[in-house]
């Protein structure tokens, strides 16, 4: 049977493809039902931190469900999340120790923009309910994370919903938004954020957003050495606060706990996602800091916020056992070094014409695609570059995760490499081996 639209009730994500059924995953590995293996070299969107059908969080989550499945975040608290509260409050950057655990990505984002908001309400200066985000980031698809969210083709469908959330550009040194080359530049793409505030009104904007390392809209930007440092600073001149969306990046990812942690900075909010759970059970957090729950406890308010599925008992039992995993295979110190090895090894593709460069921190990796790489020309989008590289890597069995549009809202390819933090090096030789046939296919 083909699993394609419109066969069946399912409602795809893509309404062009056909979709393999994958009947187990093992590993680094997926195997469909017709026992075709795909090397699972993004683990899905960057979720699979500790690799696929690992046994132990299957049991954990059984028991759980034996123990409780379900009690309501204004109700009851369970063992479950207590200890995960804790064991995940140990890995935290200092300072930052109040966990409101969550379902998904966009739900972490929308919970920092409205905590930010009614903790300067509650203090005094509710005209400050603005978020200050960048162009080619991604903060998740629901309409308040949308609004932040820098993806052109996202957000155009949706504009009449969005709020006026004003956006900076980011700090792309391979295309640098201001044509300057760093050093020299004095990070102009940070300083931009004080022109910005002073223009908009110091007063309304509630916080600043950023990926610390930027993911699905640009493919693992690395910032510029002071450049996180540089934001922060102007926040906090003007009494703003910092939120960091690690989603993406944070949980081991870039080989520290959390990508701040590269450049020292500590934010007021962190948002964390996806690798929490390894992709087991949705699971997110918005994690503040004690000093601002107080002042909402002692206004005699509570967070105006809560989800059915928040503080899930099953979820925290989940990401409980994953981070027990990741202890025992000291998955982010080896990060370190495994990354290392695959941005090696990733640099040898710039020998294919259209390798315009390769970037990364940690196992948080991308390749930008060019039509020419001395003028750095994207590839007009007519010519769905990156489509054909997904699709081709995926019929040799690599999966990649894609993103295009960033060069100029339609044009710009790349893809993610972001392998599960299990992966051997002969396994990364594997995924560069793959990577180079499915590119001398391309022609
Ligand atoms: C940095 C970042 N923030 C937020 C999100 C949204 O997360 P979700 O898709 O779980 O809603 C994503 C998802 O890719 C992300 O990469």
């Amino acid at each position: 049977m083909e699993y394609k639209y419109p066969r069946g009730n399912v409602f795809y994500r893509k309404l062009d493809r056909v979709y393999p059924l994958i009947h187990r995953g093992e590993g680094i590995y997926l195997y469909d039902e017709k026992g075709k293996r795909y090397l699972d070299g993004s683990g899905g969107a960057l979720v699979v931190n500790i690799g696929h059908g690992q046994g132990d969080i299957f049991q954990k989550i059984l028991d759980q469900m034996g123990q409780v499945g379900y009690v309501h975040g204004t109700q009851f608290t369970t063992k479950s999340i207590e200890e995960y509260g804790e064991a995940l409050g140990s890995k935290l950057p200092s300072g930052l120790n109040k966990i409101y655990f969550l379902s998904g990505g966009s739900e972490s984002v929308e919970a920092a923009i409205k905590f930010a908001r009614q903790y300067f309400y509650e203090s005094g200066e509710p005209q400050r309910w603005r978020v200050v985000s960048r162009w080619n980031s991604y903060h998740g698809n629901t309409l308040g994370a949308l609004s932040l969210t820098g993806r052109a083709g996202a957000r155009r469908p949706y504009l009449p919903l969005l709020l006026p959330f004003p956006h900076i550009p980011p700090p792309y040194c391979y295309r640098c938004p201001f044509e300057m080359v760093y050093p020299s530049c004095g990070l102009e793409c940070a300083k931009v954020l004080e022109k910005l505030i002073q223009m908009e009104g110091p007063e309304t904007i509630s916080a600043l957003i950023v990926e610390p390392v930027g993911g699905a809209t640009i493919g693992a930007l690395v910032p510029p050495e002071g450049y996180l440092q540089k934001l922060q600073e102007i926040c906090k001149r003007y009494g703003i606060l910092f939120i960091a969306d690690e989603v993406m990046s944070g949980m081991g990812r870039t080989g520290k706990w959390f990508a701040v942690e590269h450049w020292n900075v500590t934010p007021d909010i962190m948002v964390l996602g996806k690798g929490m759970s390894g992709g087991y059970f949705p699971l997110s957090a918005m994690i503040t800091r004690g000093e601002f729950v107080d002042r909402l406890q002692k206004k005699g308010t509570n967070f105006v916020h809560g989800h059915t599925f928040s503080h899930h008992p099953v979820a925290c039992a989940v990401g409980m056992a994953v981070l027990k995993f990741f202890d025992e295979k000291r998955l982010v110190e080896t990060c370190v070094e495994k990354g290392r090895y695959l941005l090696r090894r990733l640099e040898e593709l710039r020998e294919f014409p259209f390798v315009g460069d390769v970037r990364g921190k940690g196992l948080m990796t991308a390749i930008e695609f060019v039509k020419d790489q001395k003028t750095k020309e994207p590839f007009p989008r007519r010519e769905r570059f990156t489509e054909r590289v997904v699709d081709l890597a995926f019929e040799n069995g690599l999966v990649l995760y894609p993103g295009t549009g960033f060069v100029d809202g339609v044009n710009g390819d790349m893809v993610m490499i972001g392998p599960p933090l299990i992966i051997e090096e002969n396994q990364i030789d594997e995924l560069i081996g793959l990577l180079k046939k499915t590119f001398l296919e391309l022609g």
